[in-house]
């Protein structure tokens, strides 16, 4: 299989799920190293602050030397020059994400035109996954372990002192 060298998987990860991890473990079929981008995101008002979201992906990765997790607030093409990282990862869930997705492909490609976007289909159990999903089960008292680590799922437990 044609492997390039490395990959940036970008998203808010406030937490990061079992369809993250998903996507996660299928681009390292075409990645030799993965950065997975953690943005800080003010504007979705995030539960978790960006430094825990990257405690909580390091935690899930720390036996893997192939991924990189760093946190960001600046545009994503611009932290993408600066790590010299060329193709972007985006998870593909159900039709309605692709609208969201082709406009920020095309703009990227508009901020940086080298940049490229790779989408990938996570497994059929986590295509209606999402973080506000995770996080309303876990206010909720709802069982977490099909969509998140232990870890997260601590963490999510402690943020909702249960
Ligand atoms: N499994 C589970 N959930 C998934 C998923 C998967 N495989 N793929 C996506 N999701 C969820 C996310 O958890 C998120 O859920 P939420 O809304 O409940 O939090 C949702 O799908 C997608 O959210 P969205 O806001 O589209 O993307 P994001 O939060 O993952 O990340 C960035 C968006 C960070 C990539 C984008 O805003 C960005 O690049 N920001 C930097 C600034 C910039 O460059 N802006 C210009 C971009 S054109």
């Amino acid at each position: 299989m044609l492997k390039s060298k490395k990959g940036i998987y970008p998203g808010t990860f406030d937490p990061i799920t079992k369809g993250h991890i998903n996507i996660v473990k299928r681009s390292l079929k075409f990645f030799d190293k993965l950065i997975i981008a953690v943005a800080e995101n003010k504007e979705k008002s995030p539960l978790f602050e960006v430094e825990e979201r990257v405690e909580m992906i390091e935690e899930i990765f720390e036996d893997n030397d192939d991924i990189k997790v760093v946190g960001f607030d600046t545009l994503l093409v611009n932290l993408a020059r600066k790590l010299d990282v060329k193709v972007v990862i985006r998870g593909l869930r159900a039709v309605s994400d692709f609208e969201h997705e082709l406009q920020m492909a095309l703009t990227n490609r508009q901020l940086c035109k080298e940049f490229e976007s790779l989408f990938l289909m996570p497994s059929i159990e986590y295509v209606y996954l999402s973080s506000s999903v995770v996080k309303e089960i876990a206010s909720k008292n709802g069982d977490l372990s099909k969509f998140v680590t232990d870890n997260v799922e601590k963490r999510l437990n402690d943020k909702f002192e249960k």
